[in-house]
């Protein structure tokens, strides 16, 4: 049994603690700055244990694997902390604030011979994974285009870190690494990409932008946004059909056309909790077997989605200041 040990009592650990009992793994500890807040979450969810300090619970040698649920720009010194005390690693995501980050802290997980991953709980679900397994059969043929987009309007959030350059803020690492995600994951890794941003210049991070992904008989058209609500669906034109991904980053609902919009399929697998479980008992299977890294979420394909999102900001200008 794999005992989990979470960073960081915030709104993303309340979504983990609620998946985890639904899963092989333990609740073991909370750890948060104020203690008082880790005996909330204690009594609130079972935890067995509650720290009022990261590194006290990363001392606890009971904890196997550690979920580090703080904002994005602390993700790396977090990790680095951890594999420090050898621990096995699920981050949320942004995985770190670039490409040089997530290097070094997959080259320090292999030297320690752990486990790591990006939480990027997306890919765990099984409507992306048949939706996956459909495209690569050629249910719909050859893949011409996608639209994907994933907006929501923040703007009432001002203040938070999705808007604090030192937490990594800003449309691209919150929400744009999902559909990042979601075209490499279809698409593999375009020849070219341009982009339009809308910056926030005073206050130094991105509210929104469309990004284009050029492939050699393919294109795909990314929009994400912090201050617009967006449809939030994932388009997929072939030479046989279409296929449509509902709220793609969450996904329980997909359906599947032919050349004249008659519908083929539908795939509808509602989640027994709240989505998490997928990607929770995969982090528990893959240690369970001893591997240091998932097949689903690999380091090569979260190195190289932060390596496009550097390529992005180097573009629009925009430069972390803890970076
Ligand atoms: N997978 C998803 O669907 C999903 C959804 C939302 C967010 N996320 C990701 O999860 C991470 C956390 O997001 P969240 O919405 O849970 O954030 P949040 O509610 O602000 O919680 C973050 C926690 O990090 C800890 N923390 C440590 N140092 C901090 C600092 N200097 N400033 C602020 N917090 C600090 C705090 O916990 P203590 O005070 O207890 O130490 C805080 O409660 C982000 O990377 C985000 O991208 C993922």
């Amino acid at each position: 049994m794999i005992r989990f040990g979470v960073i960081g009592a915030g709104k993303i650990a309340q979504t983990f603690s609620t998946a985890m009992p639904h899963t092989h793994g333990i609740l073991y500890a909370i750890a948060s700055r104020n203690l008082d807040k880790a005996l909330s979450y204690q009594e609130q969810y079972g935890y067995e244990k509650a720290y009022g300090s990261y590194e006290a619970m990363l001392s606890d040698p009971l904890v196997d694997c550690v979920y580090i649920a703080t904002p994005h720009g602390l993700h790396y010194e977090h990790m680095m902390l951890a594999l420090d005390y050898g621990k096995h690693i699920l981050c949320e995501k942004s995985f770190t604030l670039n490409a040089r980050q997530a290097k070094d802290v997959f080259d320090k997980a292999k030297s320690k011979h752990v486990f790591v991953m990006e939480a990027m709980w997306t890919k765990y679900l099984p409507v992306i994974q048949a939706t996956k397994r459909l495209i690569d059969q050629g249910l719909i043929g050859n893949l011409l285009k996608m639209d994907v987009s994933f907006g929501f309007d923040a703007e009432h959030r001002r203040g938070s870190r999705l808007f604090d350059p030192a937490m990594g803020g800003g449309a691209l690492l919150d929400i744009g690494v999902y559909v990042m995600t979601i075209a490499t994951y279809f698409l593999g890794i375009p020849q070219s990409m341009d982009s339009t941003v809308m910056l926030d210049a005073s206050n130094g991070f991105d509210l929104s932008e469309d990004i284009h992904l050029h492939y050699p008989k393919a294109h795909a058209h990314l929009r994400c946004s912090l201050s617009e609500k967006l449809d939030n669906i994932c388009t997929l034109t072939g030479t046989q059909g279409t296929m449509e991904i509902i709220d793609f980053w969450r996904a329980e609902h997909a359906f599947i056309y032919d050349l004249n919009h008659q519908l083929i399929q539908e795939i509808h697998i509602p989640h027994p909790i709240n989505g998490f479980e997928y990607q929770i008992q995969g982090v528990i299977d893959a240690i369970t077997n001893h591997q240091t890294e998932s097949t689903i979420v690999t380091h090569q394909a979260t190195l190289e989605i932060m390596k496009l999102m550097d390529q992005l900001r180097a573009s629009w200008g925009l430069k972390f200041p803890n970076e």
